[in-house]
């Protein structure tokens, strides 16, 4: 007789499977022996089942075999669905057959190891339930933005990752040799889907970014994920009320299909639930008082940091706008405010609970004189800059647009003490190993 198909873990738990032939396979979590029985725990992507394995049922040498098995090494199991009160889940499989594919060396991970030491190993940490988790979450967030995009008649775009120009200012900018000449790795795609609004209207692009600021933060990454936007005819109000709906929209789906997840982070799935537009907006000048009210006495120019963000939201169930930035204070392309020329049309996103930026917004400014004159303010070369600036001689609208970093915001929503958390081999100015 032909062996059964194998099948995913979960199906194990179907009320019509107790009593049938199955054939699982995975990876062991755990096992111990005594009189001549073993139990061991399998798991695969879609769960854990318990396996109870007789010397005399399977035969003396596949059981030795079978015993030696470290955890993480895999197998696979052919065996009879049975109900067990004692077995998690109320069930187990009754082994008849155990393939031992890999008996595996014995497993580095154990609770209680520094954070250095779990970095190193960090091909093999990936594989607790933390990190599962977490990365299931992910995989599911990046599927919700998608799905918010395509709702809103947003294309996805793909621009390049190797660039000529840097374009949020060249210090950060990790610079290469591009065959004998300059070269960077982007740090945003911003000024690629300006150029695609005219043919596009509506574009996204989700691609690597990076930055070469030895910022050793839980907040900052040297390479993250990062979602821009950029939409044709759209206002500072259009593009926060769009940033406000894509945030609630994205927090209502991961509690909706991720709940057991979002509790194994400690995150109650109510409080993402809770998270709905509009979010408070204050001008940058209201903040300011606001944080010298509490024991920050900032000047106007001074930038936001780590520390006043979190003054500023430690507090706070939902997200925060802070809108019109002094204009030295931001990037050359923002749009100067028509009512108050000291400040842009631009909006930082400060996720609650002191999380600090998770998005980077704003119009763009349009006149080719006003961006020049920035340029040659900040040192810039105007000339690296003659293919974006040539954009504002051919159809040149008004347009806005911004950042997201998947990863500021994946920290918030799982509440993650640290940026590196949320993506599996983070990249930080000491590490870029394994
Ligand atoms: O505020 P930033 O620098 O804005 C831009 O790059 C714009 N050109 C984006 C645009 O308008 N298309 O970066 C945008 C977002 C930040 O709000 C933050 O969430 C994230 O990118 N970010 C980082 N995430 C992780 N590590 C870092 N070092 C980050 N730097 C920025
Ligand atoms: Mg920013």
């Amino acid at each position: 007789m032909s062996a059964p198909a194998i099948v995913p873990v979960e199906t194990v738990y179907r009320p019509e499977s107790v009593g049938k032939k199955v054939r699982v396979r995975g990876w062991l979590l755990r096992s111990r022996s005594s009189g001549g029985i073993l139990f061991a725990f399998l798991r695969d992507r879609t769960g854990q089942v318990q396996v109870t394995a007789r010397r005399d049922a399977i035969g003396t040498e596949a059981f030795d075999r079978a015993e030696h098995v470290q955890v993480e090494g895999a197998l696979v199991v052919e065996g009879t669905v049975a109900e067990d009160r004692r077995a998690p889940g109320g069930r187990e499989v009754r082994a008849e057959r155990i393939e031992v594919i890999d008996p595996g060396l014995p497993f580095p991970i154990f609770e209680e190891q520094t954070e250095e030491f779990l970095l190193d190993q960090r091909h093999l940490a990936i594989r607790s339930p933390d990190h599962v988790a977490t990365f299931r979450v992910k995989a599911e967030l990046l599927k919700a933005l998608r799905q918010f995009f395509d709702a809103e008649d947003v294309l996805e775009m793909t621009p390049p990752i190797l660039t000529g120009n840097p374009a949020e200012g060249g210090a950060e900018a990790f610079a290469i040799d591009y065959f004998g000449r300059p070269g960077y790795l982007s740090q945003t795609a911003q000024l690629y889907l300006e150029a695609l609004i005219a043919p596009h209207e509506r574009v996204y692009a989700l691609t690597p970014s990076f930055r070469a600021e030895k910022m050793r933060t839980p907040r900052h990454l040297t390479e993250y994920q990062h979602l821009e936007v950029e939409l044709a005819w759209c206002d500072l109000n259009g593009l926060t009320e769009f940033i406000e709906r894509m945030i609630e929209s994205v927090c209502h789906a991961i509690a909706e299909r991720r709940p057991s997840e979002l509790k194994q982070l400690g995150r109650p799935p109510e409080e993402l639930q809770a998270i709905r537009a509009p979010f408070p907006r204050m001008r940058y000048a209201e903040a300011l008082e606001e944080l010298r009210r509490g024991g920050y006495p900032l000047e106007w120019g001074a930038d936001l940091g780590t520390a006043e963000e979190r003054a500023l939201t430690l507090e706070r169930k939902v997200p925060l706008f802070v809108t019109h930035y002094p204009r030295e204070l931001k990037a050359f392309y923002m749009l100067r405010s028509a009512d108050d020329p000291k400040t842009v049309e631009a909006a930082d996103l400060l996720a609650p609970e002191g999380f600090g930026e998770i998005v980077g917004a704003s119009c763009r400014e349009t006149n080719i004189e006003n961006l020049l004159e920035r340029l040659r303010t900040l040192g810039a070369d105007p000339s690296t800059y003659e293919w974006y600036l040539d954009l504002r001689r051919h159809g040149n609208v008004p347009h806005a647009g911004f950042g997201l970093g998947v990863e500021r915001l994946l920290r918030w929503m799982l509440r993650r003490p640290h940026i590196r958390d949320t993506t599996p081999f983070p990249r930080t100015p000491s590490r870029h190993t394994p």
